[in-house]
């Protein structure tokens, strides 16, 4: 459901009229309006504006806030204050506070100070949520809700201590039934760990003298996963019940990995997520080198930001999303906050669009005077002028951007517990999860294929001409299951595949246990590569060779053959890529090779691909599609000039 409704793009802005005069509010409602924007996101963050004391709420601001944008015909978002539990609360029961990995509380005086697992916090948000929902819940201008502010994120994720401790193993009981079960699955005749009473197992930080159990912290990543979960329900049952015809959404965050989302989105009526392409590229450690980085300092790196929009439209099986914050000028979190380039605002709307975002909202209407964020820019400058962005967004006509659902043909594999497992021993300090998958899923970008982000129980909904697989290393049988029933179509798995079973353990049979008649080969090694080393790989039946980096893994084929082999080295002779019929297995890490290997598949798919120039994409959305420029010059391409940062329509 959403009761939001149009056959074109919607741009609107995220604003806190609490953080200036109320007098400017009425100039501000005529801006917005003016520039095009037709929704406003309020008072996420504001439970002590609403409830200064306990339980004396002043509802007069928000009141005359809300009546002054409806009156101008802007629809309304409403937060749910959660994010940011009052002084006065926190004072009352300061057990409502989390503990961090270092043992020590976390104290008030940020954001999201508070342990997910807290029976009285979540009575507190339950009694504050239903406050505001009878209050606005029905109001003709409040079109939805916005559940916390980006749940986890931060490093907010887990709690370990307070209640998540106290409710952890009696979460684990639940999970295993008896301690044999848990001592089995996470292996604990290693290193003496065994458990013969509940209330001995606490979180896995500060363990003596090494890490932790790996399947322990697996598990308790997906308690706290299942405690974020439980939090957010809570709220949207509330929500339901008072607020009839609305919509409930939750704004999601970058390389997300403190939850499990298909899980968390599961009640929620759309995804949203927020968009700082700049940023984003700041946080996150590429694969790409220092001067590819550079060169993306002022649009963003993009395939960073459509992996997400791809993720997050898949969430939900393919439905549109909100991209709930983009950024429209500089931020302020990130190391080096540069400012956007001129074009990057309309750019990646038009990006965010052609992903399938219906509905986009700028992070802030105004720069903020005071506190944590005042380096972070808005549409307005602190002192009310016009910023960048808002010349930018003035200029955008949502009108061409009509909505239309986004047909891939191509999906990419993706599973929290993978990443959970994966993260937890790289096994080489340069890897992560979400480097392996970004890896295959921008040799796709490349390639000007457009990709569904699902989970593999997905496949069951449509069929894929390729399925790519880049990094789904634990194999549940649930997955085991839908990837054996799927094996009508092209598969491309990427290394690790299969290593792990569902507690984390290596699998009986070693890898691919469950799904070797898939994969036709045996793994025979594993090779993790210093930075000064290379692995030479040669093609089967060809002279043509490719270095890899990073990892290496080689197999003994079964009913599969080999079609690239290790050259030289520790893996010298063995499978660096085994092809079974139509399911091909990858296991070394080198872009060339990756781009080589879809190429292949995508031609045996009789799908259409093309070599784009550096920083050129192209997507398409019903049936139109975008070429964008995020290179900071002119790019000539197909014989016709892309403007440096800018978008443009491609005719076939
Ligand atoms: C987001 C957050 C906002 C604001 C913004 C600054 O992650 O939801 O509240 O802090 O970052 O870029």
């Amino acid at each position: 459901m959403n009761t939001f409704s149009s056959d074109h793009l919607t741009l609107g802005v995220c604003d806190y009229p609490e953080h200036v005069p109320a007098e400017d509010w009425p100039k501000h409602s005529e801006q917005q309006k003016q520039i095009g924007l037709a929704i406003v996101r309020l008072a996420e963050f504001s439970w002590t504006k609403l409830e200064p004391v306990e339980g004396k709420f002043d509802w007069q601001w928000l009141d005359e806030a809300i009546n002054i944008y409806a009156d101008q015909g802007l629809k309304i978002v409403l937060c749910t204050p959660t994010a940011t539990p009052p002084a006065w609360l926190i004072q009352k029961y300061p057990e409502i506070l989390p503990v961090d990995e270092q043992g020590r509380i976390k104290k008030f005086g940020s954001r999201r100070h508070y342990d997910h697992a807290s029976p009285i916090y979540r009575k507190e948000c339950v009694r504050i949520v239903t406050a505001m929902a009878q209050r606005y819940g029905q109001h003709p201008a409040v079109i939805g809700w916005q559940t916390d502010n980006e749940l986890g994120h931060e490093g907010t994720g887990c709690s370990y201590g307070g209640a998540s401790a106290a409710e952890f193993p009696a979460w684990l009981r639940t999970k295993y039934g008896s301690l044999d079960n848990l001592n089995e699955a996470w292996g604990t005749s290693f290193w003496s760990q065994t458990y013969n009473e509940w209330d001995q197992i606490e979180p896995p930080n500060l363990t003596a003298v090494r890490q932790a159990n790996p399947s322990q912290v697996l598990d308790f990543k997906r308690f706290c996963s299942a405690m974020i979960e439980q939090f957010q329900i809570l709220q949207i049952d509330v929500l339901r019940a008072l607020s009839p015809g609305r919509f409930i959404t939750h704004n999601f965050v970058t390389f997300s990995a403190e939850s499990d989302l298909y899980r968390l989105c599961e009640k929620l009526d759309f995804v949203a997520w927020d968009s700082y392409p700049v940023g984003m590229l700041e946080f996150f450690a590429t694969w790409e080198s220092e001067e590819v980085k550079s060169s993306y300092a002022r649009t963003g790196h993009p395939d960073l930001v459509s992996l997400h929009h791809d993720l997050y439209r898949g969430l939900k099986g393919g439905t549109g999303f909100w991209v709930m914050e983009q950024q429209c000028g500089h931020a302020n979190w990130a190391q080096y906050n540069p400012l956007p380039a001129d074009g990057a605002v309309k750019l990646w709307s038009a990006q965010a669009w052609s992903h399938g975002a219906d509905v986009l909202m700028y992070f802030r209407w105004r720069a903020c005077h005071m506190a944590q964020e005042i380096m972070h820019s808005g549409l307005l400058h602190q002192n009310g002028k016009p910023d960048r962005g808002f010349h930018e967004v003035a200029e955008l006509d949502p009108s061409n951007f009509p909505l239309a659902p986004v047909e891939a043909k191509v999906a990419v594999l993706h599973d929290y517990d993978s990443l959970w497992a994966y993260d937890q021993q790289p096994h080489n300090k340069d890897l992560s999860y979400w480097l392996q998958f970004t890896m295959f899923y921008s040799a796709l970008r490349k390639l000007g294929v457009d990709v569904d982000i699902i989970h593999p129980r997905q496949l069951a909904d449509k069929q894929y001409k390729l399925v790519v697989a880049p990094a789904l290393t634990l194999m549940t049988d649930e997955i085991a299951e839908a990837l054996n029933k799927y094996h009508k179509g092209l598969f491309v798995f990427g290394p690790r595949t299969a290593f792990r079973n569902e507690s984390g353990r290596v699998a009986e049979q070693g890898q691919f246990e469950k799904i070797e008649a898939l994969v036709g080969c045996q793994l025979t090694n594993f090779d993790s590569l210093r930075p000064t080393l290379k692995q030479t790989i040669k093609e089967h039946n060809s002279s043509s060779t490719i270095e890899a980096s990073l990892w290496c893994e080689g197999y003994a084929p079964t009913t599969g053959a080999p079609i690239w082999c290790y050259q030289g080295g520790p893996l010298d002779g063995q499978a660096a890529v085994n092809q079974n019929g139509l399911v091909t297995v990858v296991g070394a890490l080198s872009l060339e090779l990756i781009e080589k290997v879809l190429v292949h598949n995508l031609q045996k798919a009789e799908l259409d691909y093309m070599h784009l120039p550096d920083g050129v994409r192209v997507s398409q959305r019903g049936t139109r599609k975008l070429v964008c420029n995020f290179n900071q010059s002119d790019v000539c391409w197909n014989g016709v000039t892309l403007p440096a940062v800018s978008y443009q329509w491609l005719t076939n």
